[in-house]
């Protein structure tokens, strides 16, 4: 039987509630208390010797072997853990763990609240330049099951200091492109990275084809000098001013790479940051490569969107 359901008042009071948390210029989710210093993410040697665990293990090699495992969806030379050290866990390298409290959220350049499993093919499409993977799929799945058990512990909704990307690098310096040339060699980077940026094995490609695609967060020059500055030259972080990590990132973001399609339709209520290399509403791209890659499955490259939701502010 069906009739005309009356609102209870504990709704009402609960939507009231929400409608002031949003309401404010920055969307401030719910507060949930988390001791963190007390909390450590699970290890391989964890991994329960069961079903979940397969899966969970599966997931930790998909990251550490994306495109030897899955050839037609990441198909530059590029890994999960390229950027995402130390299978996820390392703190200054855009950190995975707790992630799966954090999702769904609402994520400025979409627009919308999304799924966990939407922000992994994001990675997909825009990191690795690749194509998205079904959702359903058991690759899918497994990646889910691993950062869920790197999550483990982490109450839904609690943040975990530290994990909302790459570490902002606070005074943004403007990167001097030929200064950054140069020090792509005095640096070191050219012995491991190579002449033209392509990488080698397990060392990814920074420019080029086979590179991340301009609709990265890498290809943003303040993003990709927090990577650099804190994580790079692999044998001796933390050796470089942040005004050199800026130079590289400059240097490396002026070269040539895959275009991401549909990228001209992010942060659609405006505000994009300043570094964003491509034009957006309100926005005019910041320093963009040489040139862009066209790609060769362009429809692979889309991760459609759930529709918008009304609280949703341009403000992050
Ligand atoms: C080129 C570097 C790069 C590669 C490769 C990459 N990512 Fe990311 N990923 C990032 C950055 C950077 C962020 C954070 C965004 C920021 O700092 O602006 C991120 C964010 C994420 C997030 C969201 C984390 C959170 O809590 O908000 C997930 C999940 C994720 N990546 C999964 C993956 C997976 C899975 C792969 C492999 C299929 C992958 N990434 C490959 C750079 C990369
Ligand atoms: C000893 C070899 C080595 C040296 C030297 C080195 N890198 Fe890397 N780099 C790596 C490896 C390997 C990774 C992948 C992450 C990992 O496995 O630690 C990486 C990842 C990166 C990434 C993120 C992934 C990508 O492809 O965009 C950037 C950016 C980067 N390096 C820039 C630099 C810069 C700039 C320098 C010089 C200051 C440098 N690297 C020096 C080995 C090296």
């Amino acid at each position: 039987m069906h009739r005309m359901l009356k609102p209870a008042p504990l709704v009402l009071a609960l939507a009231a509630l929400l409608a002031a948390a949003c309401g404010g210029s920055r969307e401030k989710g719910v507060a949930v208390t988390f001791n963190e210093d007390a909390w450590t993410p699970k290890l391989e040697q964890d991994i329960p010797k069961d079903s979940l665990g397969a899966s969970i293990t599966r997931g930790l090699y998909l990251l550490r072997f994306t495109p030897e495992s899955l050839p037609q969806y990441a198909t530059s030379a590029l890994r999960c853990t390229s950027c995402h050290q130390n299978d996820g866990l390392k703190k200054s390298a855009a950190p995975l763990t707790g992630a799966q409290a954090r999702f769904p959220k609402y994520m400025p350049r979409s627009g919308a609240v999304i799924s966990l499993a939407d922000r992994v093919n994001y990675c997909f499409t825009r990191s690795l330049a690749g194509n998205a993977i079904p959702v359903g799929s058991r690759e899918m799945v497994d990646i889910l099951a691993y950062l869920a058990f790197i999550s483990m512990d982490v109450p839904v909704g609690a943040h975990i200091a530290g994990t909302d990307g790459l570490i902002s690098m606070k005074d943004t310096l403007v990167g001097d492109v030929a200064r950054g040339g140069q020090l792509f060699t005095e640096r070191t980077c050219v012995t491991c990275h190579g002449p033209e940026g392509k990488g080698n094995g397990p060392v990814p490609a920074l420019w080029g084809e086979k590179s991340y695609s301009i609709g990265a967060s890498m290809a943003r020059e303040e993003r990709a000098a927090s990577f650099i500055w804190h994580n790079m030259p692999q044998t001796k972080p933390g050796s470089l001013t942040p005004q050199e990590a800026f130079d590289l990132a400059s240097f490396i973001n002026s070269h040539a790479r895959p275009d991401a399609p549909g990228k001209e339709g992010d942060w659609p209520l405006g505000g994009a940051p300043k570094d964003v290399p491509y034009n957006t509403k309100g926005h005019e791209a910041h320093r963009p490569p040489a040139s862009l890659v066209a790609r060769a499955n362009p429809a692979g490259a889309l991760v459609p969107n759930p529709p918008p939701i009304a609280h949703a502010t341009a403000k992050k």
